[in-house]
């Protein structure tokens, strides 16, 4: 049986390109600042994200949670939509790492995009000593849990430019920022330039296999570098990995629009089934989430079903599936998920 993984954008194999640049890296020691291909990557990025430096962390949850460290102190909140990553899968690691509270908030057009008035009335800016003051404002750029939906250049301007007149720090979980991008028809430096510290990841949908990078200001990221290795963060010959990241970056982005093309013709596909609820027209880039309550079954009842008989591969949570489109699967790939989708809600 073929399989067809949607689970994640995560579960991509290395291209031939990726695999011949990490045979042929240069390496030196990392932990050193030695390794030159490391040091090429951090380069790059900085300069993609108009940003005075930049940090290859292992994963995306290493780089957002260094990110509150050093934005924060113990005791404080940071404020976060309520489907925000750095609240709901990361193990609870502002709380265990920098003695933070998260401060969820909900969107109030209920989409997962935060407008200042949902933000404002959730921070505790000089107020009363009694009260957790504020220290971050975390956004997230596509919105993951909340269907890739991509947060506007004008929207994020906003809420910094009123976040720092409160002389409140904002991070970026850019996590999938290049499909924001794309979707948005920005650069990356465009969405990224108003935040203090913003977070890649080079193991989603540009397909590395593994790594993220953290930007920001110098000083900032000479901080992080501390972090990273407090964490056990800190590789040696690690440009092996970062050369993978360096053709990531040159040659996934111009693709990414094929992956949201999948992404809506499956949305569309899906909104013809019986039980299946989505408008294909929220499918801003690669992540489809749709409600199956009407099918009388439990998303991950579905999932098995989909799984076992067809091999396709879907994540559940709750009364909602989530797919991932990303460059292992082809149009082909999506036609077979939209007949075993149909097989198995037409079973039931
Ligand atoms: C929006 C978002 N942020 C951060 C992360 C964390 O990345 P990693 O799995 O590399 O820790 C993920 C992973 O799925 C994510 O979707």
């Amino acid at each position: 049986m073929i399989l067809i993984d949607l689970r994640s954008d995560t579960v991509t194999r290395p291209t031939p390109a990726m695999r011949r640049a990490m045979a042929d890296a240069e390496v030196g020691d990392d932990v050193y600042g030695e390794d030159p291909t490391v040091n090429r990557l951090q380069e790059r990025a900085a300069e993609l994200f108009d940003k005075e430096a930049a940090l290859f962390v292992p994963t995306g949850s290493m780089g957002n949670q260094i990110a509150v460290k050093l934005h924060t102190r113990p005791g404080m909140e940071v404020v976060i939509e309520e489907r925000g990553h750095i609240y709901n899968y990361e193990m609870a690691a502002m709380s265990a790492i920098s003695g933070t509270l998260a401060r969820p908030v909900k969107s109030g057009d209920g989409t997962g995009l935060l407008s200042w008035p949902d933000i404002e009335s959730a921070l505790h800016v000089g107020g009363a000593y009694y009260v957790a003051p504020t220290g971050l404002l975390a956004l997230e750029n596509s919105h993951n849990l909340a269907g890739g939906i991509c947060l506007p250049r004008a929207r994020t301007v906003e809420i910094c430019e009123r976040a720092h007149a409160l002389k409140l720090p904002v991070h970026l979980d850019g996590a999938r920022i290049f499909n924001a991008a794309v979707a948005l028809n920005e650069t990356v430096a465009a969405l990224s330039r108003p935040v203090d510290s913003v977070m890649f990841c080079l193991s989603k949908g540009l397909g590395a296999p593994v790594g993220s990078m953290l930007l920001g200001t110098r000083g900032f990221i000479e901080e992080a570098r501390r972090w990273r290795k407090l964490l056990g963060g800190g590789m040696r010959q690690v440009g092996v990995l970062a050369a993978a990241g360096l053709v990531a970056l040159a040659e996934s982005p111009p693709r990414l629009h094929e992956d949201h093309a999948h992404a809506r013709h499956l949305a569309e596909g899906i909104a013809e089934l019986p039980g299946c609820s989505i408008d294909p027209e929220s499918v801003q880039t690669n992540i489809v989430i749709f409600d199956t309550s009407a099918t009388g079954l439990m998303a991950n009842e579905i999932c098995a079903r989909l799984q076992r008989d067809h091999g396709v591969l879907a994540s559940g949570f709750g009364n909602s599936i989530r797919m991932v489109t990303h460059y292992d699967v082809s149009r082909a790939g999506i036609e077979h998920a939209l007949v075993a989708l149909r097989h198995v809600t037409k079973e039931m």
